[in-house]
């Protein structure tokens, strides 16, 4: 039976986080805009309206504080103190006249610029959303949360949670014990962390390029029982062949040129069991929302994000489907979409 007093309490958490993060959302654009702005961008395609937004929006808390109330996991435990979060949101707005200057001037190199820059592919060592150091910074890693969380009013943690409804479907009857689940490009861990929370004795594994958001996901986990970290390229994954029941995947296919996004799908399909999980999160594409395409137009404009626009037209259908991932279920969760998909 729906557990009411975990759905109301979930829901309440949601809307409390929106508030927070739209009040921050508001500050940031203030104070963008008087350390000066690009002239606006007008897409051609259509974009929502402000209700449209929050309609869609208030869906996905809607539907978050519901599968915590029906028990599909467990409710939010915010990771970290009040005064970590308050440090971490007093280092973005010092970082903000930097990342301004760079989307002024469309400069995304000073990743490139830090140490270890030259063992990375070029396709990654780039400023995505103009953060300074890219992914390649401690700074940026302490800052990577607080930035998403602020873009999207709040909506993050709950867009990554939804990858948890078919992991407990897969779940079900099945002894987590005995199972394993990597997360490809986990970045800090918050979602490893949910992971975690909905199941305590699960081998877990977190995958990424950056040793500095590694390090941050590490001490995501802190207080629950730790997982292994694996600094690596999702490209040649140092796993063996069928090894992991369930790969998730959460923001990662955005960031990534067209002929490394099908590299990374087949590592993904080689790691994994037959029968195995694979479950995918990121953002819309074009058509799956088709009043909400010119936001898809104008994001990459607005965020130095050089591999969005292929993603948005990329067919992920017929590349996970050439992997061997057959379609299981796909929804959308606000401005991501969820997929789950199940190894032959
Ligand atoms: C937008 S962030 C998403 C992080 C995390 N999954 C989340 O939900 O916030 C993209 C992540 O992908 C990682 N990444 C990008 N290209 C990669 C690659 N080729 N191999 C491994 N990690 C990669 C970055 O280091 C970064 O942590």
């Amino acid at each position: 039976m729906a557990d009411a007093f975990a759905t109301a309490s979930q829901l309440a958490g949601n809307a409390a986080r929106f508030g927070w993060y739209s009040s921050i959302n508001w500050l940031v654009g203030r104070q963008a805009q008087q350390l000066g702005s690009r002239p606006a961008y007008h897409p051609e395609r259509p974009v929502p309206s402000r209700a449209e937004l929050m309609r869609d929006l208030r869906a996905l808390f809607v539907r978050d504080a519901k599968a915590v109330g029906d028990g599909l996991y467990p409710p939010t435990e915010p990771a970290g103190s009040v005064a970590d979060h308050l440090q971490q949101l007093r280092a973005m707005f010092a970082d903000l006249p930097e990342t301004t200057r760079r989307r002024m001037s469309q400069d995304a190199q000073s990743a490139a610029e830090q140490p270890g820059a030259d063992s990375v592919p070029d396709y990654y060592a780039q400023d995505f959303h103009f953060q300074t150091g890219g992914y390649l910074s401690e700074e940026s890693a302490r800052l990577y949360d607080v930035q998403v969380e602020t873009l999207f009013y709040g909506s993050a943690a709950a867009m990554r949670r939804a990858a948890l409804a078919p992991i407990a479907d897969f779940m079900r009857g099945r002894d987590q014990r005995t199972m394993s689940l990597v997360d490809v490009a986990c970045g800090t861990g918050r979602f490893l962390r949910n992971v975690r929370l909905a199941y305590p004795a699960l081998r877990l594994k977190g995958l990424d390029l950056s040793q500095a958001y590694l390090d941050e996901a590490q001490r995501h986990l802190d207080g629950l029982r730790p997982a292994a970290f694996i600094a690596a390229n999702a490209e040649a994954i140092p796993l063996p062949d069928e090894s992991q029941d369930i790969v998730t995947s959460i923001f990662l296919f955005h960031e990534l040129p067209g002929d490394v996004r099908r590299r990374v799908t087949a590592e993904i399909a080689r790691i994994l069991k037959p029968g195995g999980l694979f479950v995918f999160v990121d953002s819309l594409q074009m058509g799956d929302r088709p009043g909400w395409d010119g936001l898809l137009e104008a994001f990459p404009v607005r965020f130095h994000e050089p591999y969005f626009a292929h993603y948005a037209t990329d067919d992920l259908d017929a590349i996970f489907a050439e992997a061997g991932l057959a379609h299981e279920s796909t929804s959308l969760a606000f401005m991501s979409k969820v997929m789950a998909r199940r190894k032959g």
